[in-house]
């Protein structure tokens, strides 16, 4: 589908993307470089990198692929150096890297429940973290007065309670009050900009793939009564509107793109 922004409405900003290379990452990615912006993915997979930034330069798009694992502090150091030696500032941290699987509580083991944590909650921070230097206002690269921005991907599920998602749902919650702590203290005294979008069901993610198997019937579709498939897109657009400009003065938040799901009730 064609997009609704203008095509230079995050011209000349540097995004990283952590996730950036599948599913809504990539889709993330993706739009970014088509609306102006150079694109560094970070990823755990080597395969997936390079056929991603392969097919975002293939487009035109200035991209490049950094290894790296969210969970250690020294690859979110050295891919957002890389970043900035390769394009000179960081404008954008989009966390969109996750980890998940269904289990019930009774079966996840204290481990499966801390590396979830680890990937979504701890993960994020830690990048904030590290990207903080590149985006703080005045910070490196910054010769303009402005500060930059981070988007966090998080849920709806953990608004409510969802079966055998108790780790993700914890782990979602770190992430939207970690958005909230550093919109307030980054936004307040550095002009950072921080905030978050929560997807719904997307189709063509592994997210669904993992997550909405037999449990989405027909039938259970009906005690949901806005259940619908998003696009990837969907969720881009959102982070179009979020990362550039048309969203300066949106901080703390974190904008549910779900067709409505997570307030539908079975009908009487
Ligand atoms: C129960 C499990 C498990 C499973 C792993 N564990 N898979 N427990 N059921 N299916 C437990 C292991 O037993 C182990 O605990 C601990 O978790 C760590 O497992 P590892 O395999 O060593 O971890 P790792 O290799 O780091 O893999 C992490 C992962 C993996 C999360 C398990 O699936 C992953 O990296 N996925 C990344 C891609 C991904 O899932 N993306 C989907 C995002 S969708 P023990 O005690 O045995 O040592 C998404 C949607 C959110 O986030 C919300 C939508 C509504």
């Amino acid at each position: 589908m064609e997009s609704p922004f203008r095509g230079d409405i995050l011209k000349g900003k540097v995004a990283v993307i952590t996730g950036g290379g599948s599913g809504i990452g990539f889709e993330i990615s993706t739009q970014f470089g088509k609306h102006g912006a150079s694109i560094a993915i970070m990823g755990r997979r080597k395969q997936v990198l390079d056929s991603a930034v392969s097919y975002l330069q293939s487009i035109g798009i200035p991209a490049v692929g950094f290894e790296g694992d969210v969970r250690k502090k020294e690859d979110a150091e050295r891919v957002l150096e890389s970043t900035f030696k390769h394009f000179g500032r960081i404008d954008i941290l989009v966390n969109s890297a996750a980890g998940n699987f269904l289990s019930s509580a009774e079966d996840l083991s204290p481990n499966g429940f801390r590396t979830v944590m680890e990937i979504d909650a701890v993960g994020t921070f830690t990048m904030c973290h590290e990207a903080f230097k590149y985006l703080k206002k005045g910070g490196l690269g910054r010769s303009s007065a402005g500060g930059g921005m981070i988007l966090n991907i998080s849920a709806t599920l953990h608004y409510t309670a969802s079966w055998y998602q108790i780790h993700v749902s914890a782990a979602k919650a770190a992430i939207d009050a970690l958005g909230r702590n550093l919109a307030l203290e980054w936004g307040t005294d550095y002009d950072i900009r921080v905030n978050g979008i929560s997807p719904g069901p997307i189709g063509d993610t592994t997210g669904m793939d993992k997550l909405a198997p037999q449990e989405i019937t027909n039938k259970s579709r009906d005690y949901m009564p806005l259940y619908k498939v998003g696009e990837k897109w969907d969720i881009a657009m959102a982070a179009l509107y979020l990362g550039s400009d048309a969203g300066k003065f949106v901080n703390g938040m974190t904008l549910i793109v779900d067709g409505g799901l997570w307030l539908s009730r079975p009908r009487h």
